[in-house]
């Protein structure tokens, strides 16, 4: 495997690639692997002949206040991973490449950005389109791969993809949790021990909407929200950023629960730790 850290050595290559024709893939990531990133290289493996997983902690999605400067950040790490899973290229470019002092570009998608994450966290997404649509020009892939667990993030980059016409396939794979049920996630690694219960709140509050729903899908929205808030609230430690029901298209608030309808949850572990989780709550 091979470790590129200049955007024009990473377009070289995935041009020569293409002239022989091979088909290329993209697992954007901000690193500190573990088993959900693995699980999108391997997606990227079965649909790629070429897999390039670029590893950049971008500090245009994170604000002043957030954890940018303790994020868990270990490239030997990271490229062993990456390796073994037979990926082709670790693509970690450097901020001062990607950010150069004369950068003045954003990327902004309006609307389904300003809810959700976008409240609570002003600026984020139009960190996260920035740099995704900076790391497709970089890495000109056919097909890229994003988790599920960041449901709000996934919809914001097909939007940007349909409507900046990137020919790009964008794949969403879905969430690998712990046997406990919490999302896998880098931030985890912040939880302490006599957190971990608070923090599986998250996942258990799925459960028991997904099983209420399928004994009454008649049960409306607000009621299912109620039973969740209350199931989170009994762990002194959480506060809530949201608990929503929404269409998974339009990302607005549903009426009655169906198919379309997804539960997404953010919830501050001791004001100290952001963890979110989302699932469908019919046909599971
Ligand atoms: O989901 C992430 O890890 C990041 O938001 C992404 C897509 C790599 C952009 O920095």
């Amino acid at each position: 495997m091979k470790v590129i850290t200049t955007p024009r050595e990473m377009q070289a290559l995935v041009i020569t690639w293409k002239g022989e024709g091979l088909k290329v893939g993209l697992v954007p990531t901000m690193g500190w692997f573990h088993e959900g990133h693995l699980s999108l290289m391997r997606k990227a493996r079965e649909v790629a002949d070429r897999v390039v997983v670029s590893l950049f902690v971008n500090p245009m999605q994170f604000a002043p206040t957030e954890d940018l400067d303790n994020y868990p950040h270990d490239l030997e790490r990271d490229r062993k991973l990456a390796e073994a899973e037979g990926v082709d290229v670790l693509y970690a470019p450097e901020p001062a490449d990607m950010y150069p002092a004369e950068f003045k570009t954003s990327v902004h998608v309006s609307g389904l950005t300003t809810g959700l994450c976008g409240a609570s966290r002003p600026g984020h997404f139009d960190g996260v389109t920035t740099v995704v649509a900076k790391l497709f020009n970089q890495t000109l892939p056919h097909i890229a791969v994003f988790g599920e667990k960041d449901f709000q993030q996934l919809a914001v980059i097909r939007q940007m993809v349909r409507d900046l016409d990137f020919p790009i396939e964008i794949i969403g794979h879905a969430i690998v949790r712990e046997q406990s049920g919490l999302a896998m996630s880098s931030r985890n690694t912040y939880l302490k021990e006599d957190e971990m219960e608070a923090a599986h709140s998250l996942a258990k509050a799925i459960v028991q909407a997904q099983h209420l729903v399928g004994q009454n899908k008649n049960l409306s929205p607000d009621q299912i929200k109620e039973e969740v808030t209350g199931i989170i609230l009994s762990y002194p430690q959480c506060t809530i950023d949201y608990v929503e029901i929404l269409d998974r298209s339009s990302l607005q608030p549903c009426e009655r629960i169906s198919s379309e309808s997804v539960l997404v949850l953010a919830v501050k572990i001791n004001q100290r730790i952001r963890l979110i989780d989302n699932s469908t709550l019919v046909g599971n």
